[in-house]
């Protein structure tokens, strides 16, 4: 099916304030990122156009198209957290913290939106503190419950919030990661937190930080799921809106580039200097300006010129080149540059669920990792480039062998 969401407003209205959002990049009609198509699937694909644009209002940067969330998290989605043994860590170590500071407390109970399988929870339920996953994705959801994780399988809002607040009272702490931003309607996240939320409770999100996407020129962070891409400007308005306040922000070196925000009622934390310095250097830098997002429009264009001539030089040489990682962003590589199997023949995932699958619009086989080293390729088209020490560190082999890994974050090179 090809749904022509595509309205004739230039300046649609912001998702959170209702203020005109300026589009700075239409990147044309694209497919659901984590639509792996089984080859015997005949049906028509699902595309809806990508596009994004800052809102002059609340400074939120944000997708002018929604994609119906129920077709893409459900009992099928592929994607599981745990398959990064580096994010395994870095989760694992957030809930050590957790449970010396803010779980530190008489009887704690924390709750999860967007669990996938337990990566984060696995850890609390190990150390026996009440916990509950909000997890719409079934096949997610019974992964983590496969490690011990309570799981409720639906979607984090006001009522599903509402009816755990009944059943299990208030949360000293509501954590998410790279789930706030795939949630169009945030009124009703921030709704489910107030209902949720203890008052002394905090809601920490983890998500990709607009500086860094912006820094590196990383438009593939820009695909249907990351529907915001959130700055300290945009998610300090919109928590204000909502009665809370952004208490504390760090930077984390995960995904390329993540910030986690502390969000609190309005007047019960102090906020940390942390917060207004970065804002300070967002607005120094004029993160959400039309000259800095029209510069990374620029560079967007560059990098798809750079990456498809190099594929089709390579590919006219003889060399074979494979993509590594079929991960969602790829999913805006392949379809804006125009990459399919004749460049890209195949690409190598760890994920079982995507293995013999194609992937989304450009139709490119999904194979094991196995497959990488037989036989290895010439080049190696790095998608998972966020994680590539993981990765490069894990087929060392290939770089031995004399193989050589394409990067095009943050502009396209052979490593
Ligand atoms: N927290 C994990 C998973 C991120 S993937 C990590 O950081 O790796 C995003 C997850 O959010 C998916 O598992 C998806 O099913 C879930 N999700 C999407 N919308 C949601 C909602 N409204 N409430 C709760 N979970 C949601
Ligand atoms: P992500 O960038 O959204 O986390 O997705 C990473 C994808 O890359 C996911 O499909 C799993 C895959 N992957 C591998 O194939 N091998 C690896 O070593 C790692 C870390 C990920
Ligand atoms: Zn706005």
């Amino acid at each position: 099916m090809i749904t022509d969401v595509r309205s004739t407003a230039h300046m649609p209205a912001c998702r959170v304030c209702g203020q005109p959002v300026r589009e700075f990049f239409d990147f044309g009609r694209q497919p659901v990122s984590d639509a792996f198509r089984d080859p015997t699937d005949s049906s028509a694909e699902f595309y809806y156009d990508l596009a994004v644009g800052a809102c002059g209002g609340c400074a939120m940067v944000q997708q002018s198209y929604e994609v119906p969330r129920a077709r893409m998290f459900h009992a099928e989605y592929p994607y599981r957290s745990s398959g990064s043994a580096f994010m395994r860590k870095h989760f694992e170590a957030f809930a050590h913290h957790l449970l010396d500071t803010e779980l530190a407390v008489p009887d704690p109970f924390v709750v999860e939106i967007g669990s996938n399988d337990g990566v984060m929870l696995r850890t609390i339920a190990h150390a026996g503190v009440r916990h509950l996953g909000v997890e719409p994705s079934g096949g997610a959801a019974d992964a983590a419950r496969a490690h011990g994780v309570r799981v409720l399988t639906e979607f984090f809002q006001e009522d599903s919030a509402g009816r755990v607040r009944t059943e299990d009272g208030p949360a000293d702490v509501i954590f998410s990661a790279n789930t706030v931003s795939h949630i169009a309607r945030l009124d009703s996240i921030f709704r489910g937190v107030d209902a949720l939320l203890a008052p002394d409770g905090v809601f920490v999100v983890e998500d990709r930080y607009l500086g860094d996407i912006v820094d590196s020129t990383a438009f593939d962070q820009i695909y249907d799921e990351h529907f915001y891409l959130f700055s300290v400007e945009s998610v300090r308005n919109v928590s204000r809106r909502f009665g809370f306040d952004l208490v504390d922000i760090t930077r984390l070196p995960v995904h390329g580039g993540t910030i986690r925000f502390t969000i609190a009622r309005a007047g019960a934390r102090p906020v940390a200097p942390a917060v207004d310095e970065l804002l300070a250097g967002e607005r120094a830098r004029g993160l959400a300006e039309h000259r800095t997002l029209d510069r990374f429009a620029v560079g967007t264009r560059q990098a798809r010129t750079e990456l498809v001539d190099l594929l089709r030089r390579l590919r006219d040489q003889g060399r074979t080149v494979v993509g590594y990682g079929a991960t969602a962003k790829s999913a805006t590589v392949t379809n804006y540059c125009g990459i399919g199997p004749d460049l890209v023949p195949y690409i190598c995932d760890s994920t079982p669920a995507k293995h013999g699958k194609l992937a989304p619009g450009s139709g490119i086989p999904v194979r094991p990792s196995d497959a990488f080293a037989d036989p290895y390729p010439d080049y190696a088209l790095l998608f998972a480039w966020n994680h590539a020490e993981e990765i490069m560190a894990k087929e060392h082999r290939f770089a031995a062998a004399g193989g050589r890994w394409i990067r095009y974050v943050p502009r396209v090179h052979i490593v």
